[in-house]
C-alpha cells in the first residue's frame, strides 16, 4: 500500500509541476497552501504544548514550533519574490485532531506521520523543480522535516511509549490519511465520471432525437401550438 502511495504521489507531483503549475497563478496558490500548512502545524504544535506536562519534551516542542513558523514564514517570503507582490494569506479552519481525553504522545504520533509525508511530497516537488526561489526554499525546509521525523519519534519514545504501541498508531493514522486522500481524489474522480457520462448520454442518445423532433417542425406545414394560455389582446 505504501508503494502505490508513494507511486501515486510522484505521478501527481510531476503532473502539477510540470503542468498545472504553468497555469497562471496555480502555483502561486499552490506555495499559499504550503504556507497555510506550515502555519497549521504551527497551531497544532501548540495546543500540544498546552496539554504537555514533560518540561524536556515541552523544550523540545517549542523548538520545532518555532522552526515550522520559520517554514511559515519562508514560503510567504518566497510567494513575494516570485510573484513580486505582498503575501495574501489563506483562510483555513481548523480542528483538533484528538480529543483532550486522548493521551498527547498520539498527537505526536500525527506530527510524526504529518512530517513523513512532507519529507516524500516535498523531495518529489523538488525534483520536478528547475532552479528558482521556491527550489531554495523547499531544499532547505526538506533537511528540517527529515529532522522533524527522528525528533517527533524520539519525543514519543522517550514518554514510555513501547515501539509496538507507536507502530500500531502509525499504522492506523497512515490508513486513515491515505482512506481520506484517495476519497477526496476517487470521490472528484467519481464525480468527473458522473459528468462525462450524462454529457455523452445527452449528446448521443437524446440529441439526435432532439434534432429529428426540430427537423420534424421545420418540415412541417402547419404548426401546431397551444394557445389556450395566451392572453387575447382587444384592439
Ligand atoms: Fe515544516
Ligand atoms: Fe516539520
Amino acid at each position: 500500500m505504501r508503494f502505490l502511495a508513494s507511486l501515486w504521489e510522484s505521478i501527481l507531483a510531476f503532473a502539477a509541476v510540470r503542468f498545472l503549475w504553468k497555469l497562471k497563478g496555480i502555483r502561486h496558490q499552490a506555495i499559499q497552501s504550503f504556507q497555510a500548512t506550515e502555519a497549521d502545524g504551527v497551531w497544532h504544535l501548540f495546543r500540544g504544548l498546552d496539554k504537555e506536562t514533560d518540561p524536556k519534551l515541552k523544550a523540545s516542542l517549542f523548538s520545532h514550533l518555532i522552526e515550522e513558523q520559520s517554514h511559515a514564514d519562508l514560503f510567504a517570503k518566497t510567494y513575494k519574490e516570485e510573484t513580486g507582490r505582498a503575501f495574501q494569506y489563506k483562510n483555513v479552519e481548523r480542528f483538533d485532531i484528538y480529543s483532550h481525553l486522548e493521551p498527547s504522545w498520539k498527537n505526536l504520533v500525527y506530527v510524526h506521520v504529518g512530517e513523513i509525508e512532507a519529507v516524500s511530497r516535498f523531495g518529489k516537488i523538488i525534483n520536478n523543480l528547475t532552479p528558482s526561489p521556491l527550489r531554495t526554499s523547499l531544499e532547505s525546509i526538506l533537511k528540517d522535516e527529515e529532522g522533524h521525523v527522528d525528533l517527533t519519534m524520539d519525543g514519543v519514545l522517550e514518554l514510555g511509549i513501547e515501539e509496538r504501541q507507536f507502530k500500531a498508531e502509525l499504522n492506523r493514522i497512515q490508513r486513515k490519511r491515505f482512506k481520506e486522500a484517495w476519497m477526496r481524489t476517487g470521490g472528484r474522480g467519481v464525480d468527473n465520471f458522473s459528468n462525462l457520462l450524462l454529457s455523452t448520454l445527452y449528446f448521443f442518445l437524446v440529441g439526435p432525437f432532439l434534432f429529428l423532433f426540430a427537423r420534424k417542425k421545420i418540415d412541417s406545414k402547419t404548426v401546431v401550438y397551444d394557445n389556450n394560455t395566451i392572453k387575447e389582446v382587444k384592439l
